[in-house]
């Protein structure tokens, strides 16, 4: 039998989801930043910043950023804590993204090899190019919904993370305000596809992005995937009522 899986709210297979989403994001590559401010209003910079003035980092971390995208994560942590000398790597499974968050890096003056700088791999969070042990922090940050099996991406963090590393994943997830919900559904399903059509052209690709919300585990669900892997601790912290959630873990 095939491995059946959803893209949005489509039933495919498998092979056919991963190869999807990566056409989405190679698509939307060029306009991703500027969507994402417009989306969220300026919001998902509150949210990342959020999750990285919380993190609690030690002289000389390996931090992986996995499905890193255009480098978000990775630039708001380089620049955070640039006295730790850390060593960042993104990982993302689509060129596109990884092209221009490297030359986002070169603007920045924080590619590999230029002081704080940052490493770019392209790989599937399912099957990371990194040895077992190697990486103090593990962060995901709106990309485990896109990820074909999220128990096999857990597993991979749980194996690269040293003992004692830290798991984090900032992702959407359930609103807990009923009044909210009902805005949120509305924002989700009517005005965010057309502002992708209007601003990126490519409606589908927005449409996924919403229909994904949905499929993606909640709160409590994904707290009990994180602890099947072996984390410890594991714990959730919502933004704005759950339309974000930061879920972390300790190996
Ligand atoms: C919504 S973007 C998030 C980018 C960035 N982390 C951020 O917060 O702006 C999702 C990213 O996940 C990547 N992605 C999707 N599936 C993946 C997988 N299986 N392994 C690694 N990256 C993946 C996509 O290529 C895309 O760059």
């Amino acid at each position: 039998m095939t491995d059946q899986t959803h893209f949005g709210f489509e039933t495919v297979s498998a092979f056919e989801k991963t190869r999807r989403v990566k056409d989405v994001f190679r698509r939307v590559a060029q306009k991703y930043d500027l969507m994402n401010d417009l989306m969220s209003l300026g919001i998902h910079r509150l949210w990342k910043n959020h999750l990285v003035w919380d993190l609690n980092l030690t002289q000389n971390a390996h931090v992986l950023d996995v499905a890193g995208g255009t480098g978000d994560i990775a630039f708001r942590i380089a620049k955070t804590y640039p006295h730790l000398n850390l060593q960042i790597t993104v990982c993302d499974l689509t060129p596109a993204m990884v092209e221009v968050g490297r030359d986002r890096a070169i603007n920045q003056g924080l590619l590999s090899g230029e002081g704080h700088g940052i490493e770019w791999v392209c790989g599937n969070a399912e099957k990371l190019p990194l040895p077992d042990k190697s990486v103090d922090l593990y962060i995901i940050a709106y990309g485990l919904r896109n990820v074909t099996h999220i128990d096999k991406a857990l597993f991979e963090a749980f194996r690269v993370l040293k003992p004692n590393g830290k798991f984090v994943c900032l992702e959407f997830s359930r609103v807990t305000l009923p009044p909210l919900e009902k805005v949120y559904e509305f924002y989700s399903f009517h005005l965010l596809p057309a502002l992708g059509d209007y601003v990126a052209n490519d409606r589908a690709a927005y449409q996924y992005l919403v229909e994904s919300i949905r499929q993606f585990p909640d709160q409590e669900t994904l707290a009990d995937m994180i602890k099947s892997v072996g984390f410890k601790s594991v714990n959730w912290k919502n933004l704005c009522k759950g339309v974000s959630c930061i879920h972390t873990g300790i190996k």
